[in-house]
């Protein structure tokens, strides 16, 4: 027992010398030291030893196993110590070297304008409400006074998908399925693509809309006024004013066309205003009572007020783009004008 007890010691002395990864240490561990190694099997084998020899060759072999366990243990750290030393190495990166460019985007003027829409008109306790752009008839039209043989449908024209599907013409439509669904007071904010057969320098069959909506007891073209000075000191500089023109939607009554002043020239008439002194920015008015009834709100106890923008009309204004076709064409040295 003795004997052999030595000539472990020396396998072990041997092996370990040979040791170079700290897989092969594992091994070698396992071999000496693990359930079924070479110890195990020796302090297995104590059984048949004498009774009066064993508490001496116990200690011997318990001797053997603690100086194993710590050659192991200090060989494993500095195998470890080598084996991260040379994988830091072979890792190593020039933290000097100069980084790949990652040019900056910008945002797209549609998307700048229907964001400070939102932000300037939500300061003022608009929700945002976004309806469906496949609409039908009902709610694009017929809901907005506006029944079949009405020939205010031919101011729009529109991409039919079939008799009673079609791309919304306007954001308007989005009112309806507002008042359908809630009582006042109601005050939305629609933003959304709409769609019309119309294609040239300032038309395009698709672009965006803003509609707004505000329903409550009391509210009256003062309020709609008001709301809009507001809003146009804000979007186009606070020496702007506003003025309404009378006009005609089915689904307002008054209607209104709303002008600002030429923030180009201050009013005194330049190329942008046509020489008028003032720039046609959106249509307005009350909202007609047949609309409220048709929703099932009493126009009797309740007024409300519309309007609705092109967002292109006012990017292109705004950023002063003369073909609406800019917008629509992704041309990256166009958009790059606008990084923040
Ligand atoms: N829907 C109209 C259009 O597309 C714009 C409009 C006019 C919206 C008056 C309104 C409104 O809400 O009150 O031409």
């Amino acid at each position: 027992m003795k004997d052999k007890i030595k000539e472990i010691e020396e396998q072990i002395n041997a092996a370990v010398s040979d040791i170079q990864t700290s897989k092969n240490l594992m091994e070698i561990k396992m071999k000496f030291l693990g359930k079924t190694g070479e110890i195990s099997a020796l302090m297995k084998n104590m059984r048949d030893v004498p009774a009066e020899e064993r508490p001496s060759l116990g200690k011997i072999l318990n001797a053997l196993r603690q100086r194993a366990e710590e050659r192991f243990a200090s060989l494993e750290e500095k195998i470890k110590k080598a084996e991260l030393k040379k994988r830091y190495a072979e890792e190593k990166i020039d933290v000097t070297l100069p980084g790949k460019d990652m040019p900056d985007g910008a945002y797209h003027p549609n998307t700048l304008v229907r964001q400070e829409l939102i932000s300037i008109f939500s300061g003022m306790g608009f929700e945002v409400f976004e309806g469906p752009e496949i609409e039908n008839d009902y709610y694009n039209f017929t809901a907005l006074n506006t029944p079949a043989d009405h020939p205010a449908r031919d101011m729009q024209d529109t991409f039919y998908l079939s008799p009673d599907l079609l791309l919304r013409t306007q954001t308007s439509a989005g009112q309806i399925r507002v008042m359908e669904n809630k009582k006042p007071p109601i005050k939305i904010l629609s933003p959304g693509k709409v769609y019309r057969s119309d294609d040239d320098a300032t038309h395009s069959p698709m672009f965006s809309q803003m509609e707004g909506l505000v329903v409550d007891k009391g509210i009256t073209l003062c309020d709609l006024k008001g709301m809009l000075d507001e809003f146009a000191k804000k979007i186009f500089g606070s020496g702007v004013k506003t003025r309404l023109r009378p006009s005609y939607f089915p689904f307002t009554e008054p209607s209104v066309e709303v002008d600002v002043s030429c923030f180009e020239c201050g009013g005194k008439g330049c190329r942008l205003c046509k020489g008028t002194g003032w720039i046609e920015v959106l249509g307005a008015g009350m909202v007609n009572r047949r609309v409220l009834e048709g929703c099932g709100i009493d126009p009797d106890v309740y007024t409300g007020f519309a309007f609705g923008m092109g967002i292109e009309r006012i990017a292109m204004l705004k950023y002063g783009i003369n073909n609406m076709k800019l917008l629509f064409e992704g041309d990256v040295r166009f958009l790059k004008q606008f990084k923040g």
